[in-house]
């Protein structure tokens, strides 16, 4: 039989509303947490018995969505995938997202890093245009052919690892851990032709160059995905010879077909 444990936890929670608000001020609430119940569970009992003001975002409830995303503690989580009672603390602080710009309390704007994904062009390009319009057959894979991806391709794009990212910090041009992970994800996929499309941003002043490989951007992620992996294996792609000489002949049939300069959306 599971013995039911419940304790008095104190939440202290970031509230900010930019349209009024001149600064950030913290609201501590006292909550009953019984076992098994996560963050996202106590957010939504302080809204629903406390302080309906209090603005969060969530969608799954199931580490799916990736919209929860916030500072717990301070570190990134996911509030719907961390057990309040298993982080062994009487004062659980709840902030937003480190390095996006706050939408209001626990919500932060996404925009900058959904920009970015449209930038790399998150998405299977081929150069067989007539044949992606009109198909005849399906783009098989081998299983060796699939695990040089797989493990990159779990993102649910809940952005903890850009927040997490010391460069990002810095230097917010920065692609960020998120992108440049599913750069390479659709980069390594057989079935994908579109990394010339893709160097001109994965390779500049502001893309893979840029990270130092101190890896805060895997230790968060919920999903156990390992973007600092993924970025240094960019980096082997754009400096590998046979990468160059491959791009150099695609150079060259994208003169003679000047139309296929833009992959097909
Ligand atoms: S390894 Fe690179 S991307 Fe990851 S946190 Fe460090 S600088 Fe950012
Ligand atoms: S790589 Fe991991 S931490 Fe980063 S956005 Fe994807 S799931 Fe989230
Ligand atoms: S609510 Fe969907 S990941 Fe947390």
């Amino acid at each position: 039989m599971v013995m039911s444990e419940v304790r008095k936890i104190k939440f202290k929670v970031f509230r900010f509303n930019p349209a009024v608000d001149a600064l950030p001020t913290w609201k501590v609430y006292e909550v009953e947490v019984d076992r098994g119940m996560t963050v996202l569970d106590v957010l939504l009992k302080i809204k629903e018995e406390k302080d309906p003001s209090l603005a969060v975002r969530y969608s799954c409830r199931q580490a799916v969505c990736g919209s929860c995303g916030m500072m717990i503690n301070g570190k990134q989580r996911l509030a719907c995938f961390t057990r309040v009672l298993e982080l062994n603390s009487k004062v659980v602080v709840v902030e937003p997202l480190n390095n996006l710009p706050i939408t209001r309390d626990l919500v932060t704007d996404f925009s900058d890093l959904f920009n970015k994904e449209k930038m790399v062009k998150p998405y299977i390009i081929r150069d067989d245009i007539e044949e992606m319009k009109n198909p005849t057959g399906m783009y098989l894979q081998k299983p060796e052919e699939l695990l040089e991806y797989l493990q990159f391709a779990d993102c649910i794009e809940c952005g903890l690892c850009s927040s997490a990212c010391p460069t990002y910090s810095t230097d917010h041009l920065f692609l960020t851990p998120m992108i440049l992970n599913k750069a390479y994800r659709f980069s390594v996929d057989s079935r994908d032709k579109g990394l010339q499309y893709r160097l001109p941003i994965i390779d500049s002043e502001h893309g893979c160059w840029r990270c130092h490989f101190a890896a805060a951007c895997s230790s968060v992620c919920p999903k156990g995905i390992d973007p600092a992996k993924s970025i240094q294996l960019l980096k082997k792609i754009i400096t590998s010879a046979g990468i160059f000489k491959r791009m150099r002949k695609k150079e060259v049939q994208l003169t003679l077909r000047p139309h296929a300069a833009e992959p097909p959306t």
